[in-house]
C-alpha cells in the first residue's frame, strides 16, 4: 500500500516569523514541496499563531493542488477556520494552548462526547477527520465509535527510543493499533519525530499506513540536502 508524504510547513512559518517579513515565502515553499513530490501539505495553526497564522491557511488553500491537512486543537477559532477552508483532512490534537509541540494523543474515552459533536460538525464540511492518538488499541476502537475516519498514531515514543536494540517490542503497539484501526475500517496516519533514520523501519513494520506527516526533521534535513532532494529521500523511505 502506498503511503503519502504530507509535509508539515509550520517550521517554515516559524523561520519567516523570526524576522517579521516574508522570507522564506511560505506559499512558495508549499508550492515547491508539491512540485518536488509531496502528496500533501500539513499546517498546525496554534492559538498564539507563533508558527502558521490563520490567514496563511487561506492563502495556501487558494494555491495548493495536493491534500491540505489542517491539524490542531478544536477550539472555536480553529473550527471556524476549518469550516471556511474545508480542507481534505482535519486532524484533531489535544494540545494545551502553550505546549511546545504535540506530545500525546487524545484520551478518546474521556473526551467521547466532546469529540463526537466536533467530529460530526467537521465532517459536515466534507473534511475527513483524523484523531491523533497514542499507539493504543482501545483508543483506536473508541476513535471508530466516536466517528473518526482515520487515526494518526503519535510516533514520538517510537522515535525517541529508536536507538535501543529491541525494536520488535518498540514497534509492537503501533502494529497492533494500526491492525485494530484497519479492522474497524479506519485509515491510519502517523507522525511526530519521524526522520530519515526511523521512517523506513516504521513503514516496513506498520500496516496499513496511509499517510505520514513530517515537519521538523524534514525541514532540518533540507538545510543540508535542499528541499527537492530531501523530499525524494523521505519518499524513498516510504517505498
Ligand atoms: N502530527 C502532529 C499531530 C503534530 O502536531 C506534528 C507537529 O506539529 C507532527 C505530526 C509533525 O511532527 P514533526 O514536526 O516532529 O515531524
Amino acid at each position: 500500500m502506498p503511503t503519502k508524504l504530507s509535509v508539515n510547513i509550520n517550521k517554515i512559518a516559524t523561520l519567516r516569523n523570526a524576522r517579521g517579513g516574508n522570507l522564506p515565502n511560505l506559499i512558495q515553499v508549499a508550492k515547491d514541496c508539491e512540485r518536488f513530490g509531496a502528496q500533501g501539505i500539513t499546517v498546525h495553526p496554534r492559538p498564539d499563531e507563533r508558527h502558521i497564522r490563520f490567514e496563511d491557511v487561506y492563502d495556501l488553500k487558494a494555491v495548493l493542488h495536493s491534500e491540505l491537512n489542517i491539524e490542531g486543537y478544536p477550539n472555536k477559532k480553529f473550527l471556524a477556520l476549518v469550516s471556511e477552508i474545508m480542507p481534505h483532512q482535519c486532524t484533531l490534537v489535544p494540545d494545551a494552548a502553550h505546549v511546545l509541540t504535540s506530545n500525546q494523543g487524545w484520551d478518546v474515552v474521556a473526551n467521547f462526547d466532546f469529540l463526537k459533536d466536533i467530529i460530526a460538525e467537521i465532517k459536515n464540511t466534507g473534511a475527513r477527520v483524523s484523531l491523533f492518538i497514542n499507539p493504543d488499541e482501545i483508543q483506536a476502537e473508541v476513535a471508530s465509535r466516536v466517528g473518526a475516519d482515520r487515526i494518526e498514531i503519535y510516533t514520538g515514543d517510537f522515535a525517541h527510543n529508536f536507538s535501543k536494540p529491541d525494536k520488535t517490542t518498540l514497534i509492537a503497539p503501533y502494529q497492533r493499533c494500526a491492525t485494530m484501526a484497519a479492522a474497524l475500517g479506519l485509515g491510519v496516519n502517523a507522525g511526530h519525530d519521524l526522520n530519515l533514520d526511523n521512517l523506513a523501519f516504521f513503514k516496513q513494520h506498520v500496516q496499513p499506513l496511509h499517510e505520514v506527516s513530517i515537519g521538523h526533521a524534514l525541514i532540518c534535513d533540507a538545510l543540508y540536502f535542499g528541499l527537492k532532494k530531501t523530499i525524494t529521500l523521505y519518499k524513498n523511505c516510504l517505498k
